[in-house]
């Protein structure tokens, strides 16, 4: 059994093949069937001859209808008339289902789209963006584990937030209440002791109260930390990771970037080193960004869109006032109503792609910011001892994995980076 894309390869020429798939497209006249087939690997046209089959059959081939499943057996021939240059001419096939009415045709509502995404995943820009999706999700980890990290895997039901009340699922757990992960963060921070360097890749819950254009309640999340390194030294890992993931992307889905209609320019400048503009820079030339923000005030969504219009490269913005971010977050001791984080922006208006930054690794001063955000510190007591025993400086950062492909793809909505998509207002299918 080959591939379709054996065939476009061109080794099949001339030769007999056998490939099996759904069909893609069809039409037929009295004496000649064309079938467009698919399967994970492209699409190939194949035609059979009224000469070559008896009636019946003829009239099964002739007559077969979208995203019906069967296999070919045939020829292979050049042909630039054909879709993807090449043809098949059918000898024989067998058909596995045949469908009645698939439901998916040109120009459907978006809800209806999303309401049918289990068969939506078919379609050919679908299908692109899965396989760049695949490809960033092993660069990730590719990367990582070149750089000499372990891999790690931490627990999903959880009892406490790193990221602050409002955006946490509670699930019931046996009698008690728990919560759904918002982050692996203070668990990786646990392993940094045995292992000094970690990764991991897995989904992250947030009870997002409105539908954005970039928020899931449940995305992917793919976090690293890593002992004695600064917010500087965290931020050099990741500007070559980007780049890492963007160079692998370019090499392996040359094709699918094509699919999506992707401009491969905008992603062949992504270029290590990236810009670092501290919050106050950013502050400062509001005007010049297009936007109105006094200092102390967050930079959110729309703002990170004008931003990120203005460059062709992923900036850093570091040194964000404390009140704007969690409790966690290293107090910049030259300024210390600033703190050593770290967001990395993605161009073309796509914004914050990834949350980072030095942890605060001294007891007294994590009890403090403890208590100017109303935290029990015994249900942090795990989090507090790793600053009682042999605590060291370091940092980690989170990236939001269906944001950076919907970024790489171009797409317009983080729903179309990710098969099934939860929103406050979807769990189907
Ligand atoms: O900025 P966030 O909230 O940072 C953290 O969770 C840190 N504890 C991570 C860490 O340092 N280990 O989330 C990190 C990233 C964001 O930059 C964004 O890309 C993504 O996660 N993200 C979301 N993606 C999709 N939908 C949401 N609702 C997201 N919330 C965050
Ligand atoms: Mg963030």
């Amino acid at each position: 059994m080959d591939h379709i894309s054996d065939i476009l390869g061109g080794a099949r020429t001339g030769r007999e093949t056998e490939i099996r798939g759904w069909a893609y497209r069809s039409r037929a006249s009295a004496k000649t069937a064309f079938i467009v087939l698919r399967d994970s690997t492209g699409i190939v046209q194949c035609v059979a001859s009224r000469d070559n089959f008896t009636e019946e059959k003829f009239k099964q081939i002739s007559s077969i209808t979208l995203e019906s499943s069967l296999s070919i057996r045939g020829t292979v021939f050049q042909d630039s008339r054909a879709p993807t240059g090449y043809e098949i001419k059918i000898s024989d096939f067998t058909i596995y289902q045949r469908n009645e009415n698939f439901p998916i045709s040109r120009d459907l509502g978006e809800e209806f789209l999303l309401d049918i995404r289990h068969l939506w995943v078919r379609s050919q820009e679908f299908t692109a963006m899965l396989k760049i999706r695949s490809t960033v999700f092993s660069a990730f980890s590719e990367f990582f584990h070149n750089e000499g990290f372990y891999e790690v895997h931490t627990p999903m039901m959880v009892s406490t937030a790193t990221e602050g009340g409002s955006t946490l699922f509670k699930v019931p757990f046996f009698g008690e209440e728990v919560s759904l992960s918002q982050s692996a963060q203070f668990y990786l921070e646990t392993l940094i002791f045995s292992l000094e360097k970690v990764y991991t890749v897995g989904p992250s819950f947030r009870a997002e109260k409105s539908r954005t254009w970039r928020h899931l309640t449940e995305y992917w999340h793919a976090e690293a930390e890593a002992a004695w390194l600064d917010n500087n030294g965290m931020m050099d890992v990741e500007e070559r990771l980007i780049e890492h993931i963007v160079k692998r992307v370019l090499s392996e889905r040359q094709n699918e970037l094509g699919t999506i209609k992707r401009d491969i320019s905008k992603l062949e400048n992504i270029k290590a080193p990236f810009e670092r503009i501290r919050y106050s820079e950013i502050i400062r030339n509001s005007e010049k960004y297009g936007i109105s923000l006094k200092y102390g005030d967050d930079i959110g969504m729309d703002e990170e869109r004008e931003i990120t219009k203005r460059f062709d490269k992923p900036i850093f913005v570091t040194h964000y006032p404390s009140e704007l971010k969690t409790f966690y977050h290293r107090p910049d001791p030259e300024n210390p109503s600033e703190i050593l984080c770290h967001d990395l922006l993605a161009p073309e208006g796509y914004g914050e792609i990834i949350g980072g930054g030095e942890r605060i690794w001294e007891m007294d001063v994590l009890l403090n910011r403890m208590k100017a955000y109303n935290l029990n510190p015994e249900e942090y007591y795990w989090y507090l001892d790793l600053r009682k025993y042999g605590s060291v400086p370091h940092s980690g950062f989170g990236l939001g994995m269906d944001r950076v492909v919907m970024w790489i793809c171009g797409l317009k909505s983080i729903r179309d980076a990710i098969p099934y998509p939860r929103t406050i207002r979807r769990i189907k299918p």
